[in-house]
């Protein structure tokens, strides 16, 4: 589905009509095109007066060659000011250090000049030490607070950029530069003002051009929209995929497997000898599952059939749950693995007319939760992606207000792109987000809803 005014607004005759009349000008946000390798394409500022700035300094140089720091002799780097410096793609702030109220000024200081110098479609992270890993109560409440200031942050960086929050345990210091080239690269377009949780776990990083291979994916779902774009991704990053969707979209799965130079698996998910079949079909093992097929069967409560009730609660919630236990049951996950639950932000927010759905989802949510001690025992992680609005025939077939609406309301004034909630999976999917288990990843553009 496009976004036709998204193309209008853009357009040179548009462009001028849309600030004429002072119009919302949602920005072509930037994504990662096949061939690049540098995460940041220009200059990264790096601020603030914690540890972590200088776990950061190791292997910036991979991240750009343009470094620069907001004081002088920071961290060996050349400073950057609003009058001579270039513009910046990307900003990293370590708040790790501050501890105190009177610190917090510390963030206006460095982000206000910095605003001024932005290039198009920005990037910032913030960097801290996640409050309940700290006694002092003032300190916790500080750290607490980088909440509200990146999120409002976000809201006010506009040009297509992005602001999240990055909570950093104790030994995790080496995980950052899998999170940074995530969240300061194209590939995080549509995720804005999120918050995430590091923990300490072994680095294991051969290749960052395809961090995937010699991995095996499934991804259910997967013959169109969101679960098509995650099998292109993962296949890009690597991976040997098996693409797995219902037994009357074969002939699509079965064109994009032999494209992605992978197989597809006919199946409804919900058969009663669904995970039977799945085990049978993958008798190697796995080492990435994404569980991404899921249906919408709107009506309000009042008008909900036992049918529309049922058939979401299994295709979305059920069939997650008995395929995960199955693949452990048998052996067929391996150790080390990673399993991503596609969400929603219905399940975070709820939504009218999707009391079945928004049920489903944030039973998913509470998957990945429940899961992800058991499955760390082996190594494997959970995590869910929870997208906002979404361009695909899902959205396509909401009725045109509410579709426009839920377009626009959030920060980036438009709907994201199935490889934005790909780009997501594949970064959970790789080798090095190990350090990242039990979380929930909004891909939403900072949508107003549950925000
Ligand atoms: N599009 C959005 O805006 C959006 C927003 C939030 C969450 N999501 C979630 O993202 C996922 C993908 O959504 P999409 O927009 O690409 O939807 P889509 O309808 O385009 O694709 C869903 C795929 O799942 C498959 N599927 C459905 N039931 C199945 C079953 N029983 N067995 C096997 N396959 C089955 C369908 O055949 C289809 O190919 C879903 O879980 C959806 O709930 C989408």
């Amino acid at each position: 589905m496009s976004d036709r005014y998204l193309a209008f607004a853009n357009s040179t005759a548009g462009r001028r009509l849309v600030g004429a009349l002072g119009l919302p000008a949602p920005l072509r946000l930037e994504r990662w095109l096949a061939g690049r390798s540098r995460p940041v394409d220009g200059a990264l500022l790096i601020g603030g007066a914690g540890s972590l700035g200088a776990a950061v300094l190791p292997f910036a140089n991979k991240l750009t060659d343009q470094l620069f720091a907001a004081a002088e002799g920071q961290l060996e780097l050349p400073r950057w000011t609003a009058e001579h410096g270039p513009k910046l793609k990307a900003l990293v702030f370590d708040a790790s250090g501050l501890s105190r109220f009177e610190q917090l000024i510390e963030l206006r200081n460095f982000f206000q000049p910095a605003f001024k110098g932005l290039a198009q479609c920005p990037r910032v992270v913030i960097l801290g030490r996640a409050p309940e890993s700290l006694k002092d109560p003032v300190a916790a409440s500080v750290q607490r607070s980088l909440e509200g200031f990146s999120r409002s942050l976000g809201k006010e960086i506009r040009r297509g950029g992005n602001v999240q929050l990055i909570y950093v345990g104790k030994g995790a210091e080496n995980q950052l530069e899998g999170a940074l080239r995530f969240f300061l690269s194209p590939k995080s377009a549509y995720v804005s003002g999120q918050v995430l949780r590091l923990s300490a776990c072994p680095v294991e990083v051969k290749d960052w051009t395809r961090p995937l291979a010699g991995k095996k994916a499934l991804v259910t779902g997967a013959s169109r929209g969101i679960g098509a774009a995650i099998a292109e991704t993962l296949a890009r990053d690597g991976a040997e995929v098996v693409l797995l969707d219902v037994p009357p979209a074969k002939d699509a799965l079965n064109a994009l497997a032999a494209r992605l130079g992978g197989r597809g698996v006919a199946l409804d998910i919900c058969a009663s000898d669904a995970a039977a079949q799945l085990i049978e079909a993958l008798p190697d093992g796995i080492d990435i599952v994404v569980h991404n097929a899921g249906i919408t069967r709107d009506k309000t409560l009042a008008k909900m059939s036992d049918a529309f009730w049922n058939s979401v609660i299994d295709v979305n919630l059920n069939a997650p749950q008995v395929l995960t236990q199955a693949l452990l049951d048998a052996g067929t996950l391996r150790d080390n693995g990673r399993v991503v639950l596609i969400a929603s932000i219905s399940g975070i927010a709820g939504n009218l007319g999707q009391t079945n759905y928004a049920t489903s989802k944030a039973g998913v949510i509470g998957l990945a939760q429940a899961w992800a001690p058991a499955l760390g025992k082996r190594g494997i992680t959970i995590n869910a992606v929870a997208p906002g609005f979404i361009e695909t025939q899902m959205t396509a077939a909401i009725p045109l207000t509410i579709r426009e609406a839920g377009r626009r309301m959030n920060s980036m004034g438009q709907g994201g792109l199935p490889q934005d909630v790909a780009e997501a999976v594949a970064w959970f999917a790789q080798p090095s987000s190990g350090a990242l288990t039990a979380q929930v990843l909004r891909v939403c553009g900072q949508s107003l809803l549950g925000a």
